[in-house]
């Protein structure tokens, strides 16, 4: 094109008050023709060639100004003039025109090395650099169908150049509505000839994931192509031949913890001559251990669509309450060792069990409740996927549960209170042991029984904790051998508590029958 026609180009163009429009006809009209759904056979062919020609005519296209934007109902296209100097560029849906308000944000962002090895040989006076943003993906299909956020496919790409390897990333960010649960997802791009019977395949070579907000999938690429984010069920879901065997092992395994439990409770009420503050700390955690099973078999045989969604909200609160109290009994048990082992006085605290009784039942209430109030939605049915290999290999089962479904309280409330309390009754265990060998070797001790019985129920309930850690570590991602540990653990646990129970009963009953036996002895000799 001559510099005349050029110039009347761009009257034309000012005149008209239009960015773009009419200067490029042809190139709106093959935008509008890929918005086409083809019928895929068809179209499977052709849409390279059209994506390829696509680029070069924005590649040849003549504009006035910096920046030419091109838009049709799901594509957008976009053109910069660049030089040798690129200093960087951040796009944003937020601030393109033309953005219908309806359409997920996006954005973009190019380092200045962009350009860098375009500039290294020669300097060219002009680079473009070409953004094709597809908001439906229709041209984008792998072998698998697979699906992808918000079906947004954005694309770059400068001249004619290849450009890989950079240093410092593209950024590229997806915004989203929709819950990402049960779903990971994955920053990935078109990779051309990667696959038999599409004219590519998705990649995540090069390509770094974040997600930086809940509403946010931040794509770091070292590359530039198309790029999408890939929604894929999440892990390996677990073999729906095992989803029987496991629901049957859970069952069991709570029931037998329920059992033990309330065998253990009912047994202390009715010795209840011998009990001190240590028996009673212990029988709390009994309780609490009874409440988290019977919450965990409520919560996840209750999960059904038919049950109300309030129902579902409540059963996981509990579940949630009942989890925390156990934790902080745990912790109280730490602490109560530490303070029977570190101090050598009978302190005397007053109302101190009514005192523990707060922190343990009434903290973890304050902590639900103040969910509840600030964000309900927090507890409802999360899924876990089975995958079905007998349903031809694609087919998933879902099982539901009432949980925690926020990732954020999930990890703080439950991973992180879990860990710390485990932690801190890692290290009191730790710590007691070691005095008691020292005490050991010093002394006769004056009454270590208590305190390896305490020393016991603490290495089961880091056990516990360890392990109830292990099963909530993330519900969507429920690993196998995890979830067996879990189930196996938590129904032995219960046990080991109650046998723990009765050597502890028949101890005292031998060392009150032999006191008494010493009185009449020591009676008759006188
Ligand atoms: C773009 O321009 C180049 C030469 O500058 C030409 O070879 C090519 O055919 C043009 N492509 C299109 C689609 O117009
Ligand atoms: C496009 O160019 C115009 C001026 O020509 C400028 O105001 C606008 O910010 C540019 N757009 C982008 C996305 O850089
Ligand atoms: C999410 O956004 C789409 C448009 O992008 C809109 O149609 C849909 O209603 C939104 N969904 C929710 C739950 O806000
Ligand atoms: C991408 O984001 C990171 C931090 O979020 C920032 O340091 C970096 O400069 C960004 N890259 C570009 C090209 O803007
Ligand atoms: C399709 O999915 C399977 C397994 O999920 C994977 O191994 C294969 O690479 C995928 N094919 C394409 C073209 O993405
Ligand atoms: C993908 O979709 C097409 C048509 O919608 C279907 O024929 C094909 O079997 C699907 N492939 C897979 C792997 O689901
Ligand atoms: C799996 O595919 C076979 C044919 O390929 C079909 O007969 C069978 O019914 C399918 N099974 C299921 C569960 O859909
Ligand atoms: C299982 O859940 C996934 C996503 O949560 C959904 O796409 C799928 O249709 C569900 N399957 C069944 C059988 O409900």
């Amino acid at each position: 094109m001559d510099t005349k026609r050029s110039l009347f180009f761009c009257l034309y163009l000012l005149a008209a008050q239009s960015i773009s429009v009419e200067t490029s006809p042809n190139l709106l009209n093959l935008m509008k023709y890929l918005e086409q759904p083809i019928g895929r056979s068809l179209f499977s062919r052709v849409s390279p060639r059209h994506i390829h020609h696509l680029e070069q005519m924005l590649f040849n296209a003549s504009f006035c100004g910096h920046n030419l934007t091109l838009q049709t109902n799901s594509i957008q296209s976009l053109i910069f003039k660049l030089d040798c100097d690129f200093s960087g560029l951040s796009l944003s849906s937020a601030t393109l025109a033309n953005v219908p308000q309806a359409w997920a944000p996006h954005a973009m962002q190019f380092p200045a090395e962009l350009t860098k090895g375009a500039c290294v040989t020669s300097r060219p006076a002009e680079l473009r650099l070409i953004c094709i943003y597809f908001f439906r993906a229709h041209l984008f299909q792998d072998d698998n169908n697979s699906s992808l956020l918000n079906n947004y496919v954005l694309g770059a790409q400068l001249d004619h150049r290849p450009v890989n390897n950079l240093q410092k990333p593209i950024n590229v960010s997806f915004w989203h509505n929709q819950s990402l649960e049960g779903y990971t997802v994955t920053c990935v791009f078109w990779k051309e000839g990667a696959s038999e019977h599409s004219w590519g395949a998705w990649s995540p070579e090069g390509c770094h994931t974040e997600q930086p907000s809940p509403s946010q999938v931040l794509c770091r690429c070292n590359h530039l192509t198309y790029f999408a984010v890939l929604m894929q069920l999440s892990g390996d879901p677990v073999p729906a031949e095992l989803q029987v065997p496991l629901e049957y092992i859970s069952l069991v395994g709570c029931s037998i913890s329920i059992v033990a439990s309330l065998l253990t409770m009912l047994l202390y009420a009715h010795s209840r001559k011998q009990s001190n503050s240590i028996t009673r700390i212990h029988m709390n955690l009994h309780g609490s251990v009874l409440l988290l099973n019977v919450s965990f078999l409520l919560s996840s045989q209750m999960a059904l669509p038919t049950v109300p969604k309030s129902v579902c909200m409540v059963l996981a609160a509990t579940l949630h309450y009942a989890l925390l109290s156990c934790l902080t009994w745990m912790a109280i048990e730490g602490c109560n060792l530490y303070l029977l082992l570190g101090r050598v006085y009978n302190v005397y605290i007053h109302r101190y069990l009514l005192k523990l009784c707060v922190l343990g039942w009434g903290f973890p209430a304050l902590l639900v409740l103040l969910l509840l109030v600030i964000k309900s939605s927090v507890y409802g049915p999360c899924v876990i996927s089975f995958s079905s290999s007998q349903d031809n290999g694609t087919g998933f089962q879902n099982v539901s549960m009432c949980w925690v479904r926020s990732r954020i309280v999930h990890s703080v409330l439950v991973m992180g209170y879990g860990g710390l309390t485990s932690l801190f009754n890692l290290v009191v265990l730790a710590w007691a042991l070691w005095i008691l060998c020292r005490l050991q070797t010093q002394e006769k001790a004056l009454r270590p029984w208590a305190y390896r019985d305490t020393i016991m129920v603490l290495g089961l309930t880091v056990l516990l904790g360890t392990t109830w850690t292990l099963a909530f570590f993330s519900f969507s991602v429920f690993l196998l051998p995890q979830l067996f540990l879990f189930t196996i653990f938590n129904s032995l646990y219960g046990f080991f508590l109650f046998l723990w129970f009765c050597s502890h009963r028949c101890y005292l009953d031998a060392e009150a029958k032999a006191e008494m036996e010493a009185v009449s002895s020591s009676q008759m000799t006188h």
